[in-house]
């Protein structure tokens, strides 16, 4: 910690998603995984019982609930999917309880336990289809997650590698014309390096003199065009509005401009992100396609002990936290290291209350999971305890994710 305050500190692993990003282009040509029928046989029949019974299914809360430990559970997909990220995959990165983060089952309170959806049925009742995350790596981390499920169903060569609608990375499968994308944004808004300039303006009158311009009102270009592109979107933000290491306060604060103006008194970023949320939500219900199906996931937490990620900080647990951990570690009143989790989706669900967006609520079941991120696997500097182990549990929140929709699709 003493050597790094003075430097500018490099923001991990936010940060290691933009440096490896182009590294990741070059060495990720598409190949093809190969599937397990085992796998697909076994959650063929599995979701047959559910479709029985989802109509009476449709209001249901998973958002709580308990994990249980299955022995037998195997992966619909596994370490060797190549899209996944090198640093997320804790089975090859040799993390020691690496396939035990994909053996456990969500049972909720409300509705008992959630099921696995069967890709190879989701690919056949999602024919013509397109669905964007827009979001940080958390979304991306989910993208991979949905990539990986599709592609084990289905044989070799019928997948398609492309960028639509200006995406970071996307998939169709060919077979069913269905595409995946992931935009990758960090705030949803703008931004951009600031500096003073010589001829004066209101934030220079005020002693700025270098930042982040945050333009409020203007989508970030990434994802400009994901807006009335997909039929499908599921958006995300929240790691970078806490992250004094990119957006210090002092050196290189988040300056929001609205209008093209500086917003005047300035504002602090919790502040900026209600304003940003308030324009992205407007922009996205004017510009969507009509019948498209919006959600907004909530804030993914970390899971950092004893420290934050560049003061030693890691995540060496090898089971999920009991219900009493999990208020310790993140309830706002306690202000740990991770509490931005919960002010996040504060924010989120006063500017999403009475939207057209679908809560995705993903917090509390990964809250649970202390166990389920890379933490040092493959040999890290610093602990990963903020993205997650693919297998693992953003797969659950592709279940989550498709019981939601499915029950948006039949009651219409
Ligand atoms: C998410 O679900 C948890 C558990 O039910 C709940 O406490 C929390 O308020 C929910 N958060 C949001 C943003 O809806
Ligand atoms: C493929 O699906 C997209 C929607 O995602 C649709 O616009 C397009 O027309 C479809 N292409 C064909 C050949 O059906
Ligand atoms: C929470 O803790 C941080 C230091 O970890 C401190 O800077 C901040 O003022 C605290 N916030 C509140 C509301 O107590």
């Amino acid at each position: 910690m003493a050597t790094t305050t003075k430097k500018k500190l490099p923001l991990f692993p936010l940060i290691s998603l933009l440096s490896f990003t182009s590294i990741f282009y070059l060495l990720s040509q598409f190949r093809n995984t190969s599937s397990s029928s085992s796998i697909k046989a076994f959650s063929s029949i599995h979701n047959f019982q559910i479709d029985n019974n989802r109509h009476r299914r449709g209001s249901c809360d998973y958002s709580d609930g308990i994990w249980i430990y299955d022995e037998s559970r195997v992966s619909r997909y596994d370490s060797n999917c190549k899209e996944i990220f090198k640093g997320w995959n804790c089975v090859k990165g040799n993390k020691a309880n690496g396939v035990e983060v994909a053996k456990w089952r969500w049972k909720s309170n409300g509705c008992g336990e959630l099921d696995r959806f069967d890709p190879l049925r989701f690919l056949q009742t999602h024919t013509h289809t397109s669905i964007g995350f827009v979001g940080d790596s958390l979304n991306r981390n989910m993208f991979v997650s949905l990539f990986c499920t599709l592609r084990s169903s289905i044989s070799d060569g019928q997948v398609k590698k492309w960028r639509p609608a200006g995406a970071d990375r996307g998939f169709t499968f060919l077979t069913y014309n269905l595409t995946i994308a992931y935009h990758r944004t960090n705030l949803l808004a703008r931004y951009g390096r600031w500096s003073a300039s010589e001829n004066g303006g209101a934030l220079e009158t005020l002693g700025f003199k270098e930042g982040y311009r945050v333009d409020v009102d203007v989508p970030d270009s990434t994802w400009v065009q994901a807006a009335n592109f997909h039929d499908i979107l599921i958006f995300n933000t929240g790691h970078w509005w806490w992250a004094p290491s990119k957006f210090d306060p002092v050196n290189s604060p988040m300056l929001f401009f609205k209008n093209g103006q500086p917003v005047i008194p300035p504002l602090r970023p919790d502040q900026g992100l209600d304003m940003v949320l308030e324009h992205m939500k407007a922009y996205v219900e004017e510009k969507a396609r009509p019948g498209a199906v919006k959600f907004f996931r909530t804030q993914s937490p970390r899971h950092f002990e004893g420290g934050d990620w560049d003061q030693g900080g890691s995540c060496q647990r090898d089971q999920p936290l009991s219900a009493e951990q999990v208020e310790e570690l993140f309830s706002v009143k306690n202000n740990g290291t991770n509490v931005e989790v919960r002010l996040v989706n504060e924010h989120l669900n006063k500017a999403l209350k009475g939207s057209s967006f679908v809560i995705l609520n993903i917090t509390y079941l990964s809250e649970l999971r202390a166990d389920a991120h890379p933490a040092s696997a493959g040999g890290k500097k610093h602990d990963d305890c903020m993205h997650w182990c693919l297998p693992g549990i953003t797969d659950t929140w592709n279940d989550l994710f498709v019981e939601h929709l499915n029950s948006i699709e039949h009651r219409s």
